[in-house]
Order: C-alpha cells, then structure tokens, then sequence
C-alpha cells in the first residue's frame, strides 16, 4: 500500500503536535484508529506486561513495534490502524508523530495481557516526571493478578485510582458493569482512551469517571472493589499524584481502605495495594484500622507482597528515611464483607 500523505498533510506541523487525549476522545477517526489497533494486537496474541513481552504471530514483529511506540515504516503503520485517514487522525491528536523519513509511532505503549489493554501515554521530557503523570508499574500487574485471585463473585466492580485503567478493562472479563475512577484528569482520559482499545462487548461495561476517592458513589453496591494506593510519604513522592500517600505514607491509603469498604455490597470483598508502616513505638495503623473493622464483623487479613517482587524492597526503603518508623513493607490488604454485616 503508497501511503504518501504527506502530499495531503503538513507534516512540519504534526511532528509537534501535542498529546491531547480530549481532542483524541472526540475525533470519530482516532477512536477507530485504537479500535483497530486493539483488534489487530488481540488477535496477534500481543503482550505486554513488565519484563515480558510476547506476540504469537512472528510475521507481526512491526506490529508489536508499533505497540511499543517504537517507529515503523509508514505505509505498514496505515496497514495495522485501518489506512491513512487513521493515521492522521492519531498525529492531528498527538497521539503519534512522524519524521521526516516517513517513519511513524505512537506516542503510548500499549500495556496488554492478552486479552485486557490499555495505553501508557509516554513522558514529554526524558528528565522530568510531571506531578499529573499516568502511572503504570510492575505493582499494575500485581493489583492485576491479586484481582484476578480475590475478584471472583458479583456483578460490579470498581478500580479506584485506575491509572491507565488497566485493571479495570481486565474486570471487564468477570463482572456485567466496572467503573474506572481516579482523581487526576490526565488518568481518566488516558484510560477512556484505553477503553477504545478494548472490543465492543468490554468496552460497554466499562465506565470512567474524574473523583476523589469514593466521594459520590453509592455505598453497599459494588460487590470488589480494588485500589493500587499511593503510599509514598510526602518527603520521597515530591508531589505526585500517582505516588504520594500523604505526610507518612498511609493517610490516603486510610483513606482509600474506609471510603473503599463503604462500597461493598453484602458478600464483596475489597482489596488495597499499600505499605504496612511499623513505628518504632510499636504502632501499626493498619493493624489498628483491620482490627477495628474485624470488630464490626468483616473479615481481614494482609497478604505482604514476596521478596522477589520490586515492590518488596522499595517498601522497605522509605523506612530508612522517616523518623519514628522502624519498618515497611508493601501488602495486598483484604477486607471481605460477611453477608450479615450491617454498615453504619
Ligand atoms: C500507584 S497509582 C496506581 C494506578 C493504577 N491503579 C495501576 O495500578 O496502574 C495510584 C493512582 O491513584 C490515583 N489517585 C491519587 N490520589 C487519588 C484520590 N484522592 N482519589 C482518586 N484517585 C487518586 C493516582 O492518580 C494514580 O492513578
């Protein structure tokens, strides 16, 4: 297939456009250009998690190039987005740039399972990360698989804190309805974006909304609820909004944990991604706040992530530098609603 459009297109112009996700979610053309995108990865077998990375179909090595954000050939990128109307649409939205030579790529990875997708747009600068950015980390997978371990029963679900809202699309595949939600802006349109990769049966039961925490959803009626929490103290996460958990790291966690189990329905179960602090006077607000809700008959119990895993020693890390704490160490945290439980 010729694609030469850069006889119809200014390209000087595209090779500077900015990521606009806004633009992109109402352009008809972007929209089907990621729909296709999510098809052709589907069906290629296409994978992307952190550390592995695997596409069945050989003769589909630029595809998965492309799904990287790595530059292709041109006229190969309008073969795997649906032709070179597509093509423009991504560039005009700054969801891809081309050079000169006619080389094109995405301006995102696509991160996939398999089966779940979603993007993960890339840095503008190679040296600053912006307080706003999108967040997606080996601890993603982990929130990933611990979900697909606890999240077994119900109709609806919610991820809190989505992110690229990679957990959310993977929910799509066990529960009739699945709400994204995140406080920042930049997330909840980057995994609206996401949902356009995902089929159409996925993608009606998927739906995103900007908030903070839980504020304005109905209590009692999600039957899982999942958050990968930001636990970073202040001092070490400088300002962003993906990591910092608050002065010492487990205030927004608190947070995250209550608002979090106010969702559930009779028989739900919650679970929360976050480090276990251990003070040097002996305290453990997390021990403290599972012991209060066991007092009120849920069940709990903390599952600390394995030393193999990255998560494990980077809790570790912050112990070394915030006065009075003596330990930490990064968990899967699990609240199970007994159907008898009644919520004041
Ligand atoms: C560690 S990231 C996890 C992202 C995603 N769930 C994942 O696992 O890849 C934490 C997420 O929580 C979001 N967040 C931070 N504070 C929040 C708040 N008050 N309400 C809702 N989301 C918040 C951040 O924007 C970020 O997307």
């Amino acid at each position: 297939m010729d694609v030469r459009f850069a006889a119809s297109v200014n390209t000087s112009e595209l090779l500077s456009t900015r990521w606009s996700p806004e633009h992109a979610l109402d352009s008809t053309d972007t929209c089907r250009a990621l729909a296709e995108l999510g098809r052709k990865l589907a069906n290629a077998g296409f994978i992307n998690r952190f550390g592995r990375l695997q596409i069945d179909d050989e003769h589909n090595a630029a595809l998965a190039e492309l799904a990287l954000g790595q530059r292709i050939d041109v006229a190969l990128a309008a073969r795997y987005l649906g032709g070179p109307q597509a093509l423009v649409a991504l560039l005009e939205t700054g969801l891809a740039t081309i050079t000169e030579e006619s080389q094109f790529s995405l301006s995102f990875e696509v991160l996939s399972d398999g089966k779940a997708m979603a993007l993960l747009p890339f840095l503008d600068s190679s040296t600053e990360v912006p307080a706003d950015s999108v967040y997606a980390g080996t601890d993603t997978w982990l929130l990933r698989d611990q979900a697909w371990k606890y999240g077994l029963h119900g109709k609806r679900a919610i991820d809190l804190g989505t992110g690229t809202g990679l957990v959310a699309a993977f929910l799509t595949s066990r529960y009739e309805s699945v709400i994204a939600t995140d406080i920042n802006q930049r997330a909840t349109l980057t995994a609206q974006l996401s949902r356009e990769l995902l089929p159409e049966s996925a993608k009606s039961r998927m739906h995103v909304v900007t908030n903070d925490v839980a504020t304005g959803l109905r209590p009692g009626t999600f039957d899982f609820v999942c958050v990968n929490a930001p636990w970073v103290p202040a001092h070490r996460s400088v300002g962003r909004i993906y990591s910092q958990g608050g002065e010492t790291g487990f205030e927004l966690p608190r947070r995250f944990i209550l608002e979090g189990t106010e969702l559930l329905a009779p028989g739900g179960v919650f679970i929360a991604l976050c480090a276990e602090l251990t003070f040097l006077d002996g305290s453990n607000p997390l021990r403290d706040l599972l012991e209060n809700f066991e007092r009120r008959g849920f069940a709990t119990f903390i599952e600390p992530t394995p030393s193999p895993h990255p998560f494990h020693a980077a809790a570790n890390g912050t112990a070394e530098t915030l006065p009075g704490l003596d330990s930490a160490r990064h968990v899967t945290v699990v609240i199970h609603r007994k159907t008898g439980v009644v919520v004041q």
